[in-house]
């Protein structure tokens, strides 16, 4: 069997033995991943075998077949491109996983699949052109633990992308990137919109703490070893992109 178009980021062994991305896939994947395995684990120290975790727009479904493997009752990843939602199910056909699933569907309907323990949202906050409502829409379906992987924009220039100028949308400061857009075939892009909003750092945690979550902290481990290095103008790339934890507050009680 081979995948209708070649897997461009994760490399997940299948049960066969065959891999879908021959040659490995970047570790950095694997230190965002140890990263999210590390606060869940600490969160979670009964285990997550009666919790439902959502992987929003889960491209080839390598995040969400590691979440599967660690043993959560249902992992669910959402993806909207079709050729990308191919591979998924390339991958769950190649995989004895029955609490492996997958959803071909834009991640902005999460409302008719939630609610969810835990919603792991790795890579596409920083695709769409309205944040802040999306931050809402995920507090609202999270039931306890909201791990946001994502760019964010700076006071200062970010040399290694072209933004725009500092401006404000939906009442946060920020700066837009270019998409695509239409439905592209770029794999890693956004769906519809045109441009997307990242949002100025400071902001960004204030927004998910209004969107529900009182608790809010930002993860360093997922810049693997070198997070000084990382940190640095060594790696604007990476410099520029944060791990937030967003946690309800189950345990408010009257003292
Ligand atoms: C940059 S990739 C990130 C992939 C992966 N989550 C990660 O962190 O490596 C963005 C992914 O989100 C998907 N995507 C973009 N907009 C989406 C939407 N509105 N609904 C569902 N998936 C979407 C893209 O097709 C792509 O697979």
């Amino acid at each position: 069997m081979t995948p209708s178009t070649p897997f461009t980021a994760h490399n997940i062994v299948l049960d066969d033995g065959s891999e879908t991305k021959p040659g490995g896939q970047e570790p950095a994947l694997d230190w965002w991943f140890d990263a999210a395995r590390r606060c869940l684990s600490a969160l979670y120290p009964d285990g997550f075998g009666n919790l439902r975790i959502a992987d929003l727009g889960c491209l080839e479904g390598g995040f969400t077949v590691k979440f599967a493997r660690l043993g959560f009752a249902e992992a669910i990843g959402f993806e909207v491109r079709p050729s990308n939602f191919a591979n998924c199910m390339f991958v769950k056909q190649g995989l004895t996983l029955p609490n492996l699933h997958f959803v071909n569907d834009d991640v902005w309907n999460l409302e008719k699949y939630g609610p969810f323990d835990v919603i792991f949202c790795s890579g596409v906050l920083y695709h769409f052109d309205r944040p802040k409502a999306f931050l809402d829409l995920l507090a609202r379906m999270t039931l306890r633990v909201a791990i946001i992987h994502t760019h964010y924009a700076t006071v200062a220039p970010i040399a290694a992308y072209q933004l725009s100028d500092l401006d404000e949308n939906e009442g946060l400061p920020g700066r837009w990137f270019q998409e695509p857009g239409s439905c592209s075939d770029h794999k890693w892009a956004s769906w519809t919109n045109e441009r997307s909003f990242w949002v100025q750092k400071e902001y960004l945690i204030q927004a998910i703490h209004d969107a529900g979550f009182p608790m809010v902290f930002e993860q360093f481990d997922h810049f693997g070893p070198d997070i000084a290095g990382e940190l640095t103008a060594a790696s604007p790339k990476h410099a520029n992109r944060g791990m937030f934890v967003g946690v309800k507050d189950q345990a408010k009680v009257n003292l």
